[in-house]
């Protein structure tokens, strides 16, 4: 992609990976990403983020557009992730002269991941640098999304250095949002990022968004293209996303899969119970409904019921799916519960049990299970069970 000026003084240094279907393993990137650090030229030379390990030649290359590597002061790490900090090694090595600033948590993560002691400057709320004709700010962001998030600030610019936050996997090679050829395919992106990145720290989120000072005219993310004009959307997007709905009732969902309809009773009775104490209740049978809607309605609900038969001394594969897609970061407060019919030796709700234990939902002491199926008496203590968890809701 080469070196692009954004602005007089700051450049795009970083390196397009179009291929990239699959990013950090767990998530969708079906127009590749980009890994982009910014390059701010003047009295002191300082570099925002590097670029994953595997491109370094190439960041390298962009980097000497514009300026010999030997001459660059600082470099800025926002966030320290592999992404970002994949070069950092090699170029303290070509760079002998170079401080770097971040976080506390930033520099430890820095020392863990390159195994190197590097000379890290540690920066707080407040601090800044000053790079001659102007000074860079440092405004720490924790949890966005790991704890030594910060952004940084050119006030003479009026540019902001996120890092991960208002990024987009995208890879278009112009960089800048007003440059963008297929808007609605990056729209779509930017929102799923959102989604994959920075639901699970919605409060973090709002909090962040209000640390962005006043007037921003230039956004310069470390993922996608860098955000002028398409600041004030995006920032409006993230504060609607983040910004918890409203809730009228205590909420709950019920998940199940059901061979010969024991376990679906016994959802039904959970259902009909939880309705009749005035919860709103989903029941969603996981193999007749898509994982995606599934998973949703389960991270809403305050109560969260699973059930499942057991199969070769196990969950179903379609019920598993379903716990592998819950947020597990945000469980604090919501209480689960496992249950199911079986007819030899009934394993599932107990794995289920001890799984949902595992991602701290407050729940029963046992799961509940009922051999084939279920009598009147077995429905009513589903219906008490069900009510034993929502109790726990806090
Ligand atoms: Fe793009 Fe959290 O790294």
């Amino acid at each position: 992609m080469g070196a692009i000026k954004l602005r007089e003084g700051i450049w795009s240094v970083g390196v397009l990976n179009p291929a990239l279907r699959v990013f950090d393993i767990v998530m969708e990137a079906k127009y590749g990403t980009s890994y982009n650090s910014y390059l701010l030229t003047g009295e002191k030379n300082v570099l925002i983020e590097t670029v994953h390990a595997d491109y370094f030649e190439e960041y390298e290359a962009n980097i000497r557009q514009v300026i010999p590597l030997e001459e660059v002061d600082y470099l800025v790490m926002n966030h320290n992730e592999p992404d970002h900090s994949g070069s950092v090694g090699r170029l303290v090595e070509k760079c002998p002269k170079l401080e770097i600033l971040c976080t506390a948590a930033g520099r430890k993560h820095l020392a863990d991941i390159t195994n190197k002691t590097l000379p890290c400057r540690v920066v707080k709320a407040g601090d800044s640098l000053d790079m001659g004709g102007k000074a860079l700010e440092f405004i720490p962001a924790p949890m966005l999304h790991w704890v030594d998030s910060m952004f940084t600030w050119s006030p003479a610019d009026m540019a902001l250095f996120p890092c991960d936050f208002l990024g987009a996997h995208f890879c278009e090679p112009t960089m800048l949002d007003v440059n963008i050829h297929s808007r609605a395919a990056y729209e779509g992106e930017f929102a799923y990022y959102y989604g994959g990145i920075f639901g699970p720290f919605k409060s973090a989120v709002l909090a962040g968004l209000d640390k962005m000072p006043a007037g921003v005219e230039l956004v310069c993310p470390s993922h996608g293209p860098a955000l002028t004009e398409g600041i004030a959307r995006a920032v409006e997007q993230y504060r609607a996303w983040s910004t918890p709905k409203p809730k009228e009732k205590k909420t709950a969902c019920i998940v199940y899969a059901s061979a010969y309809g024991c376990t679906k009773a016994l959802a039904e009775a959970a259902a009909k119970a939880l309705e009749g104490d005035g919860l709103a209740v989903s029941a969603a049978d996981v193999t007749a409904e898509p994982l995606s809607a599934v998973a949703a309605l389960a991270n809403e609900a305050d109560v969260l019921l699973v059930g499942a038969p057991t199969i070769n001394k196990d969950a179903p594969k379609a019920v598993w799916d379903v716990l592998a897609s819950l947020d597990a970061v945000n469980t604090k407060g919501r209480a689960a519960g496992a249950f199911g019919a079986y007819g030899w030796s009934g394993e599932a709700p107990g794995m289920l049990h001890t799984r949902l234990g595992q991602l701290r939902f407050a729940g029963p002491e046992e799961p509940f299970k009922v051999l084939f199926t279920p009598t009147q008496a077995d429905l009513e203590a589903m219906a008490a069970y069900a009510r034993s968890v929502a109790a726990l809701v806090q």
